[in-house]
C-alpha cells in the first residue's frame, strides 16, 4: 500500500482533527502518500481531494470541528454516486481508506468496500458514544464536559429562582451524555430514550423532591420518547398544575458539539488515526480500530453498526439514590 487517503462524515465531534493529523503524520511515517478528502462522501464523489502534508496538520491537535470539513451525503446513497466515489478513489491511485465517524460513516464504508474492494478502517468520531467497539467515542468527553459546565451554571440560576429547569442535551438515540453530565451535574432526573419514564413517573418524582428541595434540574435527551425538554416540560406543567411552581428550559444544542478537544480526546483521536493506519498496513479492512480497556481493538464494522452499546444500568440507580 502506497496511497491512503482520510475523511470526516456525520457529525463532527472535538478530537476529529488530533485523529486527522495522526493519520497524516503516521501515513508519512510509513512513507505512505496522504490524501485528505474534503466533505466526506460527498468530496469524494467530486473528487475534492488534497495532498496533504505534515505541515497540513500542524496546530490542529488542539481545534476543534474538522479541518477537512464534514457532510451528510445523499448521493452516496444511491450506487451511481458510489461508483463516482469509486472512480475518484482510482483515479488518485488512493489503495486505502481512513473513515473518521459514526455508525452512518461506517454503513457507507461497509458498502464502498463490499463494493469495490477498497480497504477501510473506521476511527469512531462522535459525541454520542454510542459506537459497539470501544469504550468512549473521539468528541464525547469535551461535549460531556461543555454539558457539565453548562448545567452548572443553569444550577445558580435555577437555585437563586426556586426554579425547576429541564435541560436538553444531543443524543437523538443516545442517553450516554444526558447520564454521565447528569450524574456529574447532580440532576433530579435523567431521561434517555433507552428507557421509558413516563410524563406521570416525571411529576411524581418532582412533586415528591419539591418536598425536601427548592429547586430540580432534569436532564432530557433530546431522543426521548416523550419529547424534547420543551415538550415535556410542557406536558409537566400541564399535569402538575401548580401555579407556584417555575418551570424553564435550556436547550444546549450544537455548543455541545464545538470547542477545545479535552486531553481524553485528544489522546484518543490520535491513538485511534495511528491504529488505523497501521491496521490498513496490515491488511485490516472493514473495521474500526476503537480503545477498550487501554488496548487497541479491531471491531468488524458489520457489529459497529448492528451491535448495541447500552447504557450502564449502575449508572441510572446512581441517580435515583443521589437525586433525594
Ligand atoms: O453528533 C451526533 C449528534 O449530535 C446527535 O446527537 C444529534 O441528533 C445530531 O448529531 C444532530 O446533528 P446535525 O444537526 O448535524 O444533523
Amino acid at each position: 500500500m502506497k496511497k491512503i487517503a482520510v475523511f470526516t462524515s456525520g457529525g463532527d465531534a472535538p478530537g476529529m482533527n488530533a485523529c486527522i493529523r495522526a493519520v497524516v503524520r503516521t501515513g508519512i511515517y510509513h512513507d505512505l502518500e496522504v490524501y485528505g478528502i474534503m466533505y466526506g462522501y460527498d468530496g469524494m464523489i467530486n473528487g475534492d481531494i488534497k495532498r496533504m502534508h505534515t505541515h497540513s496538520v500542524s496546530n490542529i491537535v488542539q481545534r476543534g470541528g474538522t479541518i477537512l470539513k464534514s457532510a451528510r451525503s445523499e448521493e452516496f446513497r444511491t450506487g451511481e454516486g458510489r461508483k463516482k466515489a469509486y472512480e475518484q478513489i482510482k483515479k488518485h491511485g488512493i489503495e486505502g481508506l481512513v473513515a473518521i465517524g459514526g455508525d452512518g460513516t461506517f454503513t457507507g464504508a461497509q458498502i464502498l468496500s463490499k463494493e469495490f474492494g477498497i480497504p477501510v478502517i473506521g476511527c469512531p468520531g462522535t459525541i454520542d458514544n454510542d459506537i459497539y467497539g470501544t469504550d468512549f467515542t473521539i468528541g464525547f468527553d469535551t461535549a460531556l464536559n461543555t454539558a457539565l459546565e453548562a448545567i452548572d451554571k443553569v444550577r445558580d440560576t435555577a437555585a437563586a429562582h426556586d426554579r425547576i429547569f429541564f435541560i436538553e442535551v444531543m443524543g437523538r438515540d443516545s442517553g450516554y451524555i444526558a447520564v454521565e453530565c447528569g450524574i456529574g451535574g447532580g440532576a433530579e432526573l435523567v431521561m434517555v430514550p433507552e428507557t421509558k419514564t413516563s410524563i406521570q413517573d416525571v411529576v411524581k418524582s418532582l412533586k415528591g423532591l419539591r418536598k425536601t428541595k427548592t429547586s430540580s434540574i432534569v436532564v432530557v435527551a433530546e431522543g426521548d420518547e416523550e419529547g424534547g425538554a420543551a415538550e415535556i416540560m410542557e406536558k409537566v406543567k400541564k399535569d402538575i398544575n401548580n401555579e407556584n411552581l417555575d418551570f424553564k428550559v435550556t436547550t444546549l444544542g450544537h455548543i455541545q458539539r464545538g470547542g477545545n478537544p479535552t486531553a481524553k480526546d485528544r489522546i484518543l483521536g490520535s491513538w485511534c488515526g495511528v491504529a488505523a493506519v497501521e491496521g490498513l498496513m496490515q491488511g485490516k479492512t472493514n473495521c474500526m480500530a476503537g480503545i477498550i480497556h487501554e488496548e487497541v481493538v479491531y471491531t468488524d464494522f458489520n457489529d459497529c453498526i448492528t451491535k448495541d452499546k447500552p447504557l450502564k444500568k449502575d449508572y441510572l440507580k446512581l441517580i435515583e439514590i443521589l437525586s433525594i
